[in-house]
C-alpha cells in the first residue's frame, strides 16, 4: 500500500495494520516520506484516534527506529517520567535516591518548551554539567554511580525526534496515542525493567483536567506493559508550584535542600511516592518499606553524596546559588488564597528568560520565581504571594511583564477552600 492510501485509511477511520504503521515510521525516519504527508497522517490520528493495537505498533516502530541500551543482568533498571509541570524538579533528587535503593537509573530527560520546565535546562545551570553523554558514557556512568541524567542521543528514537518537531508546528501534539508513543519510545529505549509516570493535571500542566490526565495515564501504563516493561503511573495535582521555586538554578538548589532533608512537604511526598511505587515493581517488599528506604537514603546523607558523584562524573561543578529578591507580588486584600494559575507562572518564567517560547531560545538559568504562599493559606493584605529572584538585575520591561502576569496569577476569596490531595490516583496494571 502506498503512503497516500495509508493516510486515506486513517482519514476514513479504518484501523491500520502493524506493517502499515512500520512503513510510515520507517519511511518518515529515512526521509522517504515527506513532512507534509506525515503531518496529514498526524492530523488524521489527532481527529480519529488510534486503537490500542495501533498505539502499541506505533510505539514499537518508533522505539525500533533507533538504538536501545542494554544492561548486564545485575541490578534492576528503572526510570521515571513526568508529563511536566511548574517547579517539577522531582527527577533531580529521585534519581540518586533510587540509586541508593539498589536499582540503576539511566534517566533520559528533555528540555522545557512553553510554560513547563525541563530537567536538562535545570541541570545545565550547574557550570560544566554535561547533558550530551554518548551511549558508552551513559552505560559506564550507570555502572559506576547507579544513576545518570542526560539528553537523548541522536541514536535514541530518531523517529520521535522528527515527529515531535513536526507535531509541534502542525497543532498535533494533543493526541493521546501520539503522546503515548512519543514518551514511551524514548523512555523504553533505555532498556528498562520498570517505569513510573507522573501524569500531571491542572492549570500548570499539559493536561488541564484529571479526566484527560487519567486517559493518558491509562494509555501509557497499558502500552508500556504490552511492550514488556512494568509500567505504573501517579496522577498528581499541578495547580501550583511543586515545592516553592520555579526556574532553573533555583530548582537545583531546592533539590539539593531536599537531599539534605530540608524539604517542602509536597515535593518530598511526590518524590517519595513515585520512588516507592516504582521500587515495588522490581522488588515487591511493600510501599511502606520502600518509602522508608528512600527516606533513609536522604537522612543518612547517601543520596546527597550520590548526587554529588553524578554531577562530578558529568563534569559539573556545584557551587552556592545566591540571589536577591528583585520584586515581590503581594495580596491586595486579606482572605484565603483560593487558586493559583500555574500556566501564568510558566509564562512569567518565559518573560524573565527562564523558559522558552521556541526550542532555539537561549535561557537565563539564574532567574526564578518563588511561590511564597500556598493555596488554602489565609493571607493578610500586603503579604507576599510570589517573589522574583535573580543574582543580578533583570531588564525592567521583562520584570514588569512578569510582575503583571504574576499579579493576575492568583485569586483571593473569603471562604476557606477545601484542601485537595496532591496524589489523586495510582495506576498499576
Ligand atoms: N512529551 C513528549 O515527550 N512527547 C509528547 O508528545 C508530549 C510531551
Amino acid at each position: 500500500m502506498n503512503v497516500v492510501q495509508i493516510i486515506a485509511r486513517k482519514r476514513d477511520q479504518r484501523e491500520l495494520t502493524e506493517a502499515e504503521i512500520c512503513q510510515l515510521v520507517e519511511g518518515y525516519t529515512s526521509g522517504a516520506i515527506a513532512d507534509y504527508q506525515m503531518s496529514a497522517w498526524a492530523m488524521a490520528v489527532l481527529l480519529n484516534g488510534m486503537t490500542f493495537d495501533e498505539t502499541v505498533a506505533l510505539t514499537r516502530a518508533m522505539l525500533e527506529s533507533g538504538d536501545r541500551l542494554s544492561w548486564p543482568d545485575s541490578l534492576p533498571v528503572v526510570d521515571k517520567h513526568s508529563t511536566g509541570g511548574i517547579g517539577d524538579k522531582v527527577s533531580i533528587p529521585l534519581a540518586p535516591m533510587l540509586a541508593c535503593c539498589g536499582v540503576n537509573v539511566p534517566m533520559i530527560s528533555g528540555r522545557g518548551l512553553g510554560p513547563t520546565g525541563g530537567t536538562l535546562d535545570k541541570l545545565e545551570s550547574i557550570p560544566g554539567f554535561r547533558t550530551d553523554l554518548s551511549v558508552a558514557e551513559i552505560t559506564a556512568q550507570v555502572e559506576k554511580t547507579g544513576c545518570v541524567i542526560t539528553g537523548a542521543t541522536p541514536e535514541i528514537a530518531p523517529a520521535d525526534r522528527k515527529l515531535y518537531a513536526l507535531r509541534d508546528v502542525t497543532g498535533t501534539v494533543e493526541s493521546i496515542p501520539l503522546i503515548t508513543a512519543s514518551i514511551l519510545s524514548k523512555k523504553l529505549a533505555a532498556g528498562l525493567d520498570a517505569l513510573v509516570l507522573d501524569v500531571k493535571f491542572g492549570s500548570g500542566a499539559f493536561m488541564k483536567s484529571i479526566e484527560q490526565a487519567s486517559c493518558l495515564a491509562r494509555s501509557l501504563v497499558a502500552v508500556g506493559k504490552e511492550l514488556g516493561v512494568r509500567t505504573c503511573a501517579l496522577l498528581t495535582d499541578m495547580n501550583q508550584v511543586l515545592g516553592s521555586y520555579a526556574g532553573n538554578a533555583i530548582e537545583v538548589a531546592e533539590s539539593i535542600e531536599l537531599l539534605k532533608g530540608n524539604v517542602a512537604e509536597d515535593l518530598e511526598s511526590v518524590t517519595v511516592e513515585l520512588g516507592a511505587v516504582l521500587l515495588e515493581q522490581v522488588s515487591p517488599q511493600g510501599l511502606e518499606a520502600n518509602r522508608k528506604a528512600l527516606r533513609e537514603s536522604v537522612s543518612s546523607g547517601r543520596a546527597l553524596a550520590r548526587f554529588q558523584q553524578m554531577v562530578e562524573q558529568q563534569q559539573g561543578q556545584l557551587g552556592d546559588f545566591r540571589h536577591q529578591v528583585i520584586a515581590e507580588i503581594v495580596a491586595d486584600r486579606p482572605g484565603y488564597l483560593l487558586e493559583i494559575d500555574g500556566r501564568a507562572i510558566g509564562y512569567a518564567k518565559i518573560e524573565l528568560g527562564a523558559g522558552r517560547k521556541k526550542m532555539e531560545d537561549c535561557l537565563d538559568l539564574e532567574v526564578g520565581i518563588q511561590q511564597v504562599a500556598r493555596v488554602g493559606e489565609e493571607l493578610t493584605e500586603g503579604q507576599a504571594v510570589f517573589r522574583i529572584l535573580s543574582p543580578g538585575t533583570v531588564a525592567s520591561e521583562k520584570r514588569e511583564r512578569a510582575i503583571r502576569l504574576l499579579q493576575d496569577a492568583f485569586r483571593i476569596g473569603t471562604v476557606e477552600p477545601q484542601p485537595q490531595p496532591l496524589i489523586r490516583q495510582v495506576l498499576v496494571e
